[in-house]
């Protein structure tokens, strides 16, 4: 695959006046199988499966100009802001073989994302990408196409932007993504997500995710230092295993509609991503007391009614809390009612399932 894209990389003169300006909102998402634990250039140590939402998502605009030499900037939210820019830019120079026509562009990268700040939502695969897509948007503008539909190649934005930031290789597909080889899903691959959208049944199309913010402060351990973490934990051999079963048995839930299995697979695995950092050295606690309350409240009411409602969580303290729209009404009364009362100054987000990334210009 690498070899088919070095290959057909554009290597020769940029046309004179070669200039103009691209934009693409792309999704955050939200995992069910997790992925943590990376090996070799951002390789999952398992397979991974994700919602991709449709509220939380980062628009980014770029124009571009022929240049001398290759120039850069990034601006958040109308303000240079030089260290994320400094991400782009490593994985630009990282990847630099493959898109060499950078030699000779100035970029002016604009971004902005629509969730608020101190959400505590990473915006690391929303926003990288969209800025993939942007990248190879510009490129289609000088090599043609890549798709015959004319539309851009996922497999190819999906695999760029897990060089530039893990589980963005699963954000460029709609409504749910597989990343991670495994022998439970034909044409599944360590190294772009494909799109499980054929093989869903239609409930989990509706799903909404209704986001609980507990804190909005960043998180107290990095993502990367999370992976690298998993190195040395004794469980690490037990959890890939596990993943690999629950993949499998997430994909017959999915198909099947069996929500029973989806749920306890959810939640078992969330709490898995938390059991581990507990037990990393050094060790992490990234729940909070409310956390643990409103999982026990949304259990409670689960027995209660029979919803079939679920949790799952990032690796940080807010609980996203997962039911088919049928039940939206209810568990949205129950949000307001009850769970706000466990949230920061009251705050959640509503989002859902949705249709993946946007051409904006
Ligand atoms: O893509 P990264 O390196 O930020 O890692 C994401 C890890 C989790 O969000 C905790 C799980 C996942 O699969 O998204």
């Amino acid at each position: 695959m690498e070899n088919k894209w070095l290959n057909e990389a554009f290597k020769g003169e940029m046309p004179s006046g070669f200039q103009g300006k691209v934009g693409w909102a792309s999704l955050s998402n939200i995992a069910l199988v997790k992925y943590w634990g990376k090996k070799g250039k951002q390789i999952p140590q398992n397979p991974s499966i994700s919602f991709t939402l449709s509220e939380c998502r980062s628009e980014t605009f770029v124009e571009f100009e022929k240049a001398d030499r290759f120039g850069f900037s990034f601006f958040f939210e109308g303000k240079e802001n030089p260290a994320f820019g400094a991400k782009i830019e490593k994985f630009l120079m990282d990847n630099h073989a493959f898109f060499p026509f950078i030699n000779q562009q100035n970029l002016k990268v604009e971004s902005r994302n629509t969730f608020p700040h101190s959400s505590g939502i990473a915006s690391s695969a929303s926003s990288m990408s969209a800025f993939v897509m942007c990248l190879l948007d510009i490129e289609s503008k000088l090599v043609g196409p890549s798709t015959d539909s004319g539309s851009l190649d996922l497999c190819k934005a999906s695999y760029f932007s897990r060089l530039a930031s893990g589980s963005a290789a699963r954000s460029v597909f709609p409504k749910m993504a597989l990343w991670g080889a495994t022998p439970y899903y034909k044409g599944s691959s360590d190294e772009y997500a494909i799109s499980l959208s054929d093989d869903i049944h239609p409930v989990f199309k509706t799903y909404h995710d209704s986001i609980l913010i507990v804190s909005g402060k960043t998180k107290s351990v990095s993502s990367r230092a999370g992976h690298a973490l998993m190195e040395g934990n004794p469980y690490a051999p037990a959890r890939y295993a596990q993943a690999n079963e629950n993949i499998k048995n997430l994909l017959a839930a999915l198909k099947g509609g069996d929500l029973d299995t989806f749920i306890n697979i959810t939640e078992s695995e969330a709490l898995q991503l938390h059991a581990l950092m507990m037990c990393s050295n050094p060790s992490y606690i990234l729940m909070k007391p409310n956390t643990l309350r409103i999982i026990e409240i949304i259990r409670q009411f689960r027995d209660e009614t029979k919803a079939p409602l679920c949790f799952t969580l990032d690796a940080g303290p807010n609980v996203h809390l997962l039911y088919p729209d049928s039940e939206a009404t209810k568990v949205e009364h129950f949000i307001q009612d009850v769970l706000t009362n466990y949230c920061d100054q009251g705050r959640w987000i509503a989002d859902r399932v949705g249709d993946g990334p946007k051409k904006l210009l």
